[in-house]
């Protein structure tokens, strides 16, 4: 089931005249937290290291792709097309999507001959610090997924979601993450059958029940834009003094993950995630130049996380992304005696008192 696909296996075949005139695509696709990080590439947008993440639920992208067969013959230049983000155009939102649908071009060659309007939406606020790349990415390329199924008769919904991913990926890495759920391999990893670096896979094992329905309430310290892109970041690996051993313990630590998410052991994920998420940040505290994403909140809250579960015995834990809001993480088990103390304890530390409260999902899903 889990045959393992190369870049040739992508590039789209058929030359059907049979080509819709027009029509329209709508695809939700959910954000997602990484549990061991991606963070360091090499061209075309492929992980230094494997990664994991939970696909989550809450913070969802919601893309229509409406597409009108082009009046004009288009050759080598450049995709036509406008975007709207929740009802207002943004042309400035346009060079990253037209990067985008230059990668894909090769692998999906009929883009060329449509024009496109995008409208797109997030259901988390817009500056919220949240990422919504992995969404938007993912949207954008479920949608033209769409589009050449309807010219390719025979296309199996595995393929449809390998190469939704592999699309998704080369406009944003954690994007190839965000197309199915519950949990999400990016990248070739020895112990995980099927992964690879071209595409994300679902977790190919079964889940222990106490990772069903895990949640993460996302904390809002900082709403403002980063003052350091992930793509600065991810750059930054390049000779970065570390990096080589930062690799490695990604996959020492995706070994030990893939056992503890199929026998439960809740201590043992607690010690990974977190270790992981202060490496994330440790790699940035340490290249050059150095940069700081965390603000004296994401601090405060991670001791009050640690005094919490040394008082309580829970299984609470944080994890963080490329900026200052904690993701923290919790059982399903313990949603009650968790959500008391972050509304008590924690929510003061977060911009406006503002958080979000999501959990594990099943990924992307199609609109009519
Ligand atoms: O997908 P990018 O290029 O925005 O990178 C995301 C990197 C992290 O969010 C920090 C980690 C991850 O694995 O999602």
């Amino acid at each position: 089931m889990n045959k393992m696909l190369t870049e040739q296996d992508f590039i789209f075949k058929n030359n059907s005249e049979d080509m819709p005139e027009k029509g329209s695509f709508t695809w939700k696709t959910p954000s997602n937290i990484a549990l061991v990080k991606y963070w360091g590439k090499r061209d075309p947008q492929l992980p230094e290291n494997p990664s994991i993440s939970f696909t989550l639920d809450a913070c969802f992208t919601m893309t229509t792709l409406e597409f009108n067969k082009s009046s004009l013959v288009q050759d080598d230049k450049e995709i036509n097309f406008d975007v709207f983000f929740e009802d207002e155009k943004k042309d400035d939102f346009k060079p990253k999507i037209q990067r985008f649908f230059q990668r894909i071009k090769q692998y999906v060659p009929f883009i060329t001959d449509y024009d496109f309007v995008i409208r797109s939406r997030n259901s988390f606020p817009h500056s919220s610090g949240i990422a919504s790349s992995a969404s938007g990415m993912s949207a954008l390329a479920l949608c033209i997924m769409s589009l050449e199924k309807e010219l390719s008769e025979n296309m199996t919904e595995t393929f449809f979601h390998k190469k939704s991913s592999f699309l998704a990926r080369l406009g944003s890495g954690s994007a190839s993450r965000s197309i199915d759920g519950e949990l999400v391999v990016w990248g070739n990893h020895n112990d995980i059958q099927g992964s690879n670096d071209l595409y994300g896979i679902k977790f190919p094992s079964i889940i222990h029940d106490n990772f069903k329905n895990y949640h993460d309430t996302i904390l809002l310290v900082d709403k403002g834009e980063k003052q350091v892109s992930s793509t600065v970041g991810h750059d930054l690996m390049h000779g970065h003094p570390f990096a080589e051993k930062r690799f490695e313990q990604a996959h020492q630590n995706l070994s030990e993950l893939n056992e503890i998410l199929q026998n439960g052991d809740l201590k043992k994920f607690i010690n990974i995630v977190e270790s992981e998420a202060l490496t994330l940040h440790a790699m940035m505290l340490t290249s050059n130049p150095y940069f700081i994403l965390m603000k004296p909140n994401t601090l405060s809250i991670i001791n009050k996380i640690w005094e919490f579960r040394a008082q309580t015995n829970s299984n609470i834990c944080f994890t963080l992304d490329a900026g200052a809001n904690v993701h923290v993480l919790y059982p399903e088990s313990e949603k009650k005696l968790v959500n008391n103390f972050i509304v008590s304890e924690l929510i003061k530390y977060c911009q406006n008192n503002h958080y979000i409260c999501d959990r594990v999902g099943l990924g992307a899903k199609q609109f009519e």
